[in-house]
């Protein structure tokens, strides 16, 4: 791919600006900090340097350039990164730019593929007497032909050889509709859908990317959803989301429910800023996905003794992401789906108005459900709390809601506060997933050079000419050094070039922490010089050992005179070298 395009775009977009869309950045001296927003946490371990244009987390340890925050952050993968900054950098993409890498190009494939079953899947149920069924069906649902339309729903034949014959007219390869996500791993002689009410479920851009298909009977799975594929990540993606940005950015907030047909009731009430998770528990990547479009949410789940658990569940994946949420309150058995049908648009918008705050609900959840009088009833509501009360993110709201539960309780904070301490479940608070313990943190001498050119560019010209990839035995270093290399011949600066041809996860990550916990930022050009010193020492050093051995074996069996001469006029000079190293270079 064309190094200039990349270089260009990084070159004119500062990572304060880009990073800072997704996360509240502070000044604090050459860098920029703020919360992370790969992990949870709640003091910032996150930051970023406009000098080199890098990120780093010391929480969860991610770390890299413009490129890799955006992939991350967005989901996507680097030609689309490209494109994607190369538009707010206003630089021109040509076809040489690596757009149409191969996954990239399979991606659009499955669109393109999961576009048109979806096209025609909507075609048969609005006109085949065969779906006449599923028309009956979701009438009876008050489902209006509007909204089918507006969500796109469909009707997978019962014919099960159906799809396959409509797929291969078409002209698609058995190999590629095998691995499509549409037919079970059987074969192609089993499609996954069939005698199904079709949802298709889209990305945030409105691409069909899979399905979410209800059967009409008794028996079986009510829902049976589309398998992960390049195109579709469960937990980065929200059923109606695509339907209902405009609306949650609009309101401010975001109302969960816990199906699609919930969020179609929403709809048809007029209530647009509703979403659902696709066959999964709700997850803290879907809570970040949101937190883009609002930072309030209203979760409306069933009234039920599940539905209370995952309320519990999503209030506290919220307060892990810093979204504000209270509860619209249902009653056992009742969905949005439901309520809508039975009673009308009025009773939904009733449920919203009168909603109640987390803290509240999961404080009145904890004491309907054990005996406050006595003094184990009130230790088991303060275990109850325990997980919420972690999750907040704020220390002054953690206490406040610990003097309102003592309160409640009709004991002290204080002795609150020491069970929570003592508890059996307390996580020790703001350590990430606990990676940092087995991070290696000593560097050979020579990864120790590398990243310090990595920093220090300019120095590269000085260090190629005193030592090569040869002298290095440690791999990630000679990996670095190619890199450098690489670079050096296509004249290609920054930081962010060489991290594209290393290539390396882990190196990049390695790079991003040096560079911003500012190690190298003293005296680094004083730091190369004794390094590439020490090295080269090592190295002659190395190559002199070896030299004097084989001069060992030569003269042991005395064969070949002219290899000796060689390799005395070779120790001379090596000898030589390390002379002129203690000497200074
Ligand atoms: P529900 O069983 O509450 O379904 O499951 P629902 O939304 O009320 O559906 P209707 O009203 O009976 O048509 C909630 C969600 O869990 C997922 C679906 O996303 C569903 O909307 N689910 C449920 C499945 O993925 N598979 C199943 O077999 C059941
Ligand atoms: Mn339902």
């Amino acid at each position: 791919m064309s190094r200039n395009v990349r270089d260009e775009i990084n070159s004119k977009l500062n990572i304060v600006d880009v990073v800072g869309k997704y996360l509240t950045l502070k000044r604090a001296g050459n860098r920029y900090i703020g919360l992370c927003p790969f992990h949870n946490e709640k003091t910032p371990s996150f930051s970023v340097t406009p000098d080199s244009n890098l990120f780093y987390c010391f929480g969860c340890h991610k770390g890299g350039t413009i490129f890799d925050f955006i992939m991350e952050i967005e989901n996507m993968d680097f030609p689309e990164s490209l494109k994607f900054l190369a538009e707010k950098a206003g630089v021109e993409l040509d076809d040489r730019s690596g757009i149409s890498s191969p996954d990239r190009k399979k991606r659009d494939a499955l669109k393109e593929l999961y576009g048109r079953v979806a096209g025609s899947l909507e075609f048969i149920l609005e006109n085949r007497n065969e779906a006449a069924v599923a028309r009956d069906y979701l009438k009876a649902r008050g489902l209006t032909d509007e909204i089918i339309k507006e969500f796109r729903i469909g009707w997978a034949p019962d014919d099960r050889t159906w799809l396959l014959k409509f797929l291969k007219t078409k002209g698609y390869s058995e190999k590629f509709l095998a691995e499509s996500g549409l037919f079970s791993q059987r074969g192609l002689e089993y499609p996954l859908f069939s005698g199904r009410i079709m949802f298709p479920l889209t990305n945030t851009a409105g691409d069909v990317i899979g399905f979410s298909g209800r059967t009409l009977k008794d028996f079986g799975p009510k829902y049976i959803n589309s398998p992960e594929t390049p195109i579709f990540y469960k937990k980065k993606n929200l059923y109606g989301l695509s339907n209902s940005i405009k609306a949650i950015r609009q309101a401010g907030y975001f109302i969960l429910c816990e199906g699609q047909m919930d969020v179609i009731a929403y709809h048809q009430a007029g209530i647009k800023n509703t979403i659902a998770p696709l066959g999964t528990a709700y997850t803290s990547d879907q809570a970040m996905l949101l937190k883009r479009y609002a930072d309030k949410a209203v979760l409306s789940f069933d009234g039920d003794a599940a539905g209370q658990k995952a309320i519990k569940k999503a209030i506290i994946i919220n307060e892990g992401r810093d979204i504000k949420t209270k509860v619209a309150v249902f009653g056992d058995k009742e969905d949005p789906a439901d309520l809508l049908l039975n009673k009308g648009e009025k009773a939904l918008h009733k449920v919203l108005k009168s909603t109640i705050n987390s803290f509240d609900y999961i404080l009145e959840n904890a004491i309907n459900v054990s005996n406050i009088r006595s003094p184990e009833g009130k230790e088991q509501i303060i275990r109850l709390m325990e997980d919420y009360l972690n999750s907040l993110s704020s220390e002054v709201r953690r206490a406040g809601c610990i003097n309102e539960i003592a309160e409640r309780l009709g004991v002290d904070s204080s002795s609150v506060q020491k069970d929570l301490r003592r508890g059996p479940g307390a996580p020790e608070r703001n350590q990430p997933a606990g990676q940092r313990s087995n991070r290696q943190n000593r560097l050979s001498s020579e990864l120790f050079l590398m990243i310090a050119v990595v920093v220090s560019r300019e120095e590269f010209t000085w260090v190629r000419g005193r030592i090569d990839i040869d002298d290095l035995e440690d791999e990630r270093a000679r990996k670095i050094f190619i890199a450098l290399e690489e670079c050096y011949r296509n004249e290609e600066n920054g930081i962010d070039s060489v991290l594209n041809r290393l290539a390396d996860e882990e190196l990049t990550s390695l790079i991003a922490e040096k560079v911003t916990s500012e190690e190298y930022s003293i005296n680094t050009e004083e730091l190369i010089k004794d390094s590439v010193r020490k090295i080269k020492k090592n190295s002659l050093l190395n190559k002199r050992e070896e030299i004097v051995r084989k001069l060992k074996n030569i003269s042991s069996n005395t064969e070949s005179g002219v290899n000796e001469k060689d390799l005395l006029s070779e120790k001379i000079y090596i000898d030589q070298e390390i002379e002129k190293l203690r000497v200074g270079i």
